[in-house]
Formats: C-alpha cells, structure tokens, sequence
C-alpha cells in the first residue's frame, strides 16, 4: 500500500494506474476507521482494480470549532487497517496540502440543505461538497463509494456530480450496525459506555416511527411519537426526527405516494452530535449506483 501527502505525487502515480486502463476507485473519509469505512472499502475493492482512500478531517465541513478539535485522529491505526484490509493506495494530506489558501468558494444545494443537517448546520454541506470536489478534481476516480448513514450527504453528493458534470459514478453503501442497532459511526469512540447505551435509543425510535408508519400512522404521528419517546430517554437531547421522501429529502404529509421514505435522526449524547437513519422497505438500499 502507498500513501501519499502531497496531491501532485498521487497525481502522477495514479496517472499510471489510469494508463494501465483499470478502474479506478475512491473512498473518501475522514480518518478513525471502523468496520462501516472498511465495508465501502470493500465494495470499491470488489469492483475496482484500484482503490484509493482518502483520510482526511475537513476544516470547512464543521460548523463548531469545538468538534473539529475534538475529532478522533488515529492515522498510524487507520493505515494499518487500510493496508490489512487490502487497500492500495492512501491520500492523507495536511490542511494546507488541501486548502493552500483560504477557499472562497462556496455551494448551495438548494431544498436537499434545507432541511435536517443542513438546516442545523448552516454551512457543513457546503464544505463537503468543496472537499469532495478536490478529491474528485485530484484523483479523478471512476467510481466513489459513501455511506447511506450519511444520507443527506449522499444525496448532495449525487446532485453535485450531476450539476459538475463529474464523470463518476456514486455508489451508496448501507449502514453497518452493532449488534443492538447503534450504527457505526467514529463519534461512537467519544462516548463512554453508557453514553454509547443511551445512543441505542436513536436506532430504536427509528424502528419505532417505522412501525408507526407501517401500521397506517402518518409521519406527522410517527415523528411525534418518535420525538417524544427521545424527549424521555435521559441524557439524550433530539435536535430533529424528520420523515422525508428518500430521493428530494422533503417532509412528507403521507407515505402514500411516496417513492421511497426515509427517516432520519439527530440527537445529541454526551455532548457527541449523532445521525442516523432508515429508509423503509420496500426500498430499502441494498447497494445502489446512481451514474451521472
Ligand atoms: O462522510 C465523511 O466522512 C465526510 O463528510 C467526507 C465525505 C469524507 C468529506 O469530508
């Protein structure tokens, strides 16, 4: 396995790749590697000749200064995950590698931000959308794989290679979880043991609220049965519980003529910002491909 700092060296050593003519892919994260980042990697192993993953904790996608400090850094452990697991190429540049000046670009997704992290992170996705725009510019892939517990994020991702014109194609793989349904995330490894209980309960009001629907409930119904089961759980505080079309992510009023439903949390344990999601059979995402 290589790792690479610098963008120009990756460049050139992926140039080769490119010649050989195989396919290339990327998995974008930002570091302290769990099972869920390993299971994108090897969806993009099993379908590309040559894998890239970047590690790399984004500036400009974290609207408290606070959780950018706090975000877990374990290169040395991530490489050596990477490497086990098969992985062929690593990009980890420094900030200034990656934002030699300060960047004035921003973006705008429109109604896909408007809502649920968007709408409690003013800013975040447009900070996602510029450095997964670099990692695109820089490692030219032909595929790149992301997360569905992410959701909104993929979704954003999907528009922004359309609207660009990225020739990628974007492969959403689902949520890993532990056994008791908390969904792998890197955050989980800030919380102690039983703030990592607690956070069981976001899963569970997912299914709740899911049930809810099933039985004939509409999502306002659902949502509030949801919302104040969370209110209940102690030391958990819901930023939001939104019932949302999967594809537009706007609230729906029934689930009737909706194409797909998803239903996505926000809540806070320990002072850790937590998300999930679930998106409701029969549409459920085995592993979809959106291509531009
Ligand atoms: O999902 C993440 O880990 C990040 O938002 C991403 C896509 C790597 C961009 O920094």
């Amino acid at each position: 396995m290589l790792v690479f700092r610098k963008k120009e060296a990756l460049r050139q050593h992926l140039q080769e790749q490119r010649r050989s003519g195989t396919t290339l892919g990327l998995v974008p994260t930002m570091g302290a590697l769990h099972q869920g980042h390993l299971s994108l990697l090897q969806h993009a192993l099993a379908s590309c000749g040559h894998v890239v993953c970047s590690v790399f904790v984004n500036p400009t996608q974290f609207t408290r200064a606070e959780d950018l400090e706090k975000y877990p850094r374990m290169p040395e452990q991530d490489l050596a995950l990477l490497e086990a697991a098969g992985c062929h190429t690593v990009f980890l540049p420094e900030v200034e590698e990656m934002y030699p000046s300060q960047a004035l670009t921003h973006m705008h997704f429109g109604p896909l931000e408007a809502v649920m992290e968007g709408r409690y992170r003013p800013g975040h996705f447009s900070g996602v959308g510029l450095v997964v725009s670099k990692l695109f510019n820089i490692v030219q892939p032909d595929k790149a794989f992301f997360g569905q517990k992410d959701l909104q994020q993929c979704r954003i991702i999907e528009q922004l290679v359309r609207d660009l014109s990225f020739p990628i194609e974007i492969t959403l793989v689902p949520t890993l979880r532990e056994a008791d349904g908390l969904a792998l995330s890197s955050r989980n490894m800030r919380l102690s043991a039983a703030g990592r209980q607690t956070a069981t309960h976001l899963h569970q009001a997912l299914q709740q609220a899911a049930r809810a629907l099933q039985e004939g409930a509409s999502p306002q119904t659902a949502q509030n049965g949801a919302l104040s089961y969370l209110q209940g759980v102690p030391e958990l505080e819901p930023e939001y519980f939104c019932i949302v079309e999967g594809g537009t992510l706007q609230e729906l009023d029934t689930v009737l003529q909706a194409e797909s439903v998803a239903l996505c949390v926000a809540a806070y344990v320990e002072g850790v910002r937590l998300i999930d999601n679930l998106l409701l059979a029969p549409y459920t995402i085995t592993t979809t491909t959106t291509r531009p």
